[in-house]
């Protein structure tokens, strides 16, 4: 791994990371450190327990995947399951009956092996864990579910990919940590955009040094949900929409987060310190309601409390500034920002033709005048072997533009190979304590709040996460 920076464009332009030593007990380092807010106590390791950091799968020869919550997500991630080389979907559930069964028929009619079929109650999902041909479990339920069926799945002995988030609350995500390490079995957050072709060009850009020393980044999630968050045929028992009546949260800014955290070696060589949230008044679903739905609708009966916009300035411990925002319940075009900066220059996705790719680079010594460039040739240069090697069948199998099937080819071909997962249970907890904190930050009228170290003193080792490089995947049949 770190023979990857040692050719970098970063080292030689004498970028920060050197060695794990370096970060680990170097006076750059340690003088970060040493101006960092005290970190929040990691709760003791039991006996026995240990981390789940770079331990690798073990090999399977075919990936036998159970899946929980066939709604919108679940019923079509499943197809994607099921046309990945080496997987096969042998479990399905969802606490209504019909769509696991429906589900099945699916399968079964595109000549795919049927899988058994759960659901009926709450908990149906128990008894499809008890069952010995699931490696991966994979759940998307709403929210309020994710923590207990990731917990129970882990304690069955089964892996894990959870949909946004893992966990809504700061006690959960250590829960998780501590049942993945005990468990000795990897939970990750389902997080595509990581796989994103633009965000994992930008994550080569950025550890080939191309933005030079990373100073700041911009991520989030703003999708204008109105008209799905008031749709009765969406979100099942419009539980989305329930949990803007429930909490001032950023609740799901992980999609534009996450691929920045990963430009930042989050977990990798920096951590995340503290986090300050500020919170626009909730004036987006009260106004569209006003306007768009009827008179008895059972909406009318809810108070929206969640800001239109909720922003976390998040600081690292090497002082840059990540700003992650949440906005579902405003007017506007699609975006996740996608923004990196640094001392040599600057990309910023979603500014360019969409249809075109996106994006807008400034980097020097390539470019000079102050103006933007396209990153049209750049996303050519710097694409992801990943996208190279499959984009082609990510095109015609994924949603989200081809991004969803390879997070879950890459997924299952790690899990067929036996190697370390590129998304651990530290980034999908990290990534997901925006939640929890964005709540603590606002009761505390906007104080900073410091975000907690899962991987306990871990993350200023330099290890690989989603910048692999293809010589590192051994052909799998
Ligand atoms: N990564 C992405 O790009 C992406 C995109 C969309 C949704 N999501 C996530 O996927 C999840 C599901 O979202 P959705 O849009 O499919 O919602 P949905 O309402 O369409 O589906 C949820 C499903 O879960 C089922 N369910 C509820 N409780 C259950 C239980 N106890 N056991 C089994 N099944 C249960 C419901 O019956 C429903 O079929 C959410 O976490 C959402 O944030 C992620």
């Amino acid at each position: 791994m770190p023979e990857i920076r040692a050719v970098s464009r970063r080292l030689l332009l004498g970028g920060a990371l050197a060695t794990t030593g370096a970060l680990a007990a170097g006076a750059g380092a340690s003088s970060v450190a040493a101006a960092a807010p005290s970190a929040v106590p990691a709760p003791p390791r039991r006996p026995g327990q240990t981390s789940m950091i770079d331990v690798p799968y073990t090999a399977h020869r075919t990936v036998r995947v159970g899946v929980i919550g066939l709604g919108n997500r679940g019923s079509g991630m499943t197809t994607g399951w099921s046309v990945v080389p080496g997987c096969v979907v042998t479990a399905v559930c969802d606490i209504r009956a019909d769509r696991a069964r429906r589900t099945a028929d699916g399968l079964a009619a595109a000549g795919k092996p049927r899988p058994a079929e759960y659901g009926g109650s709450a908990d149906s999902y128990a008894r499809m864990l008890d069952r010995d041909d699931i490696d991966l479990v994979y759940i998307a339920t709403p929210w309020e579910f994710h923590y207990e069926q990731g917990k129970a799945a882990l304690l069955a002995g089964k892996h894990v990919i959870v949909e946004l988030p893992i966990a809504t609350e700061l006690d959960e995500l250590w829960d998780l940590v501590d049942t993945s390490e005990r468990t000795r079995r990897h939970l990750m957050l389902s997080e595509n955009c990581s796989y994103g072709r633009n965000e994992l060009a930008m994550l080569k850009m950025a550890h080939e040094g191309l933005f030079g020393d990373i100073t700041n980044g911009h991520g989030g999630y703003q999708h204008d949900l109105r008209a799905l968050l008031f749709s009765d045929t969406y979100y099942t028992d419009a539980w989305r929409r329930l949990w803007h009546t429930r909490s001032t949260a950023s609740f799901y800014a992980m999609h534009g987060l996450a691929p920045i955290a990963a430009a930042m070696d989050i977990n990798r060589g920096d951590r995340m310190t503290t986090l300050t949230a500020t919170a626009t008044e909730p004036k987006g679903l009260a106004d569209y309601r006003a306007r768009f739905v009827p008179a008895n609708h059972p909406s009318w009966k809810e108070t929206y409390v969640n800001g239109d916009l909720v922003t976390c300035l998040i600081e690292t411990a090497k002082g840059r500034i990540i700003r992650a925002e949440h906005d579902v319940s405003s007017p506007r075009p699609y975006s996740r920002i996608n923004t990196l900066a640094g001392s040599r220059g600057i990309f910023e996705d979603y500014a360019g033709v969409v249809s075109a790719g996106g994006g807008r680079i400034y980097v020097e010594p390539d470019h000079s005048g102050h103006s933007w460039r396209d990153f049209g040739s750049y996303r050519k240069e710097f694409d992801h072997w990943l996208w190279k090697k499959i984009g082609d069948d990510a095109a015609n199998n994924g949603g989200h533009g081809g991004m969803d099937y390879v997070l879950q080819w890459r997924t299952v071909q790690l899990m067929r190979a036996g190697l370390v997962p590129d998304i651990d249970v530290y980034d999908s907890a990290a990534w997901c304590a925006p939640v929890p904190l964005s709540v603590m930050s606002l009761a505390a009228r906007g104080r900073p709040v410091e975000i907690p170290d899962f991987t306990r003193g871990a993350w200023v080792n330099l290890r690989t996460g989603l910048d692999s490089r293809t010589t590192e995947m051994p052909p799998v049949a």
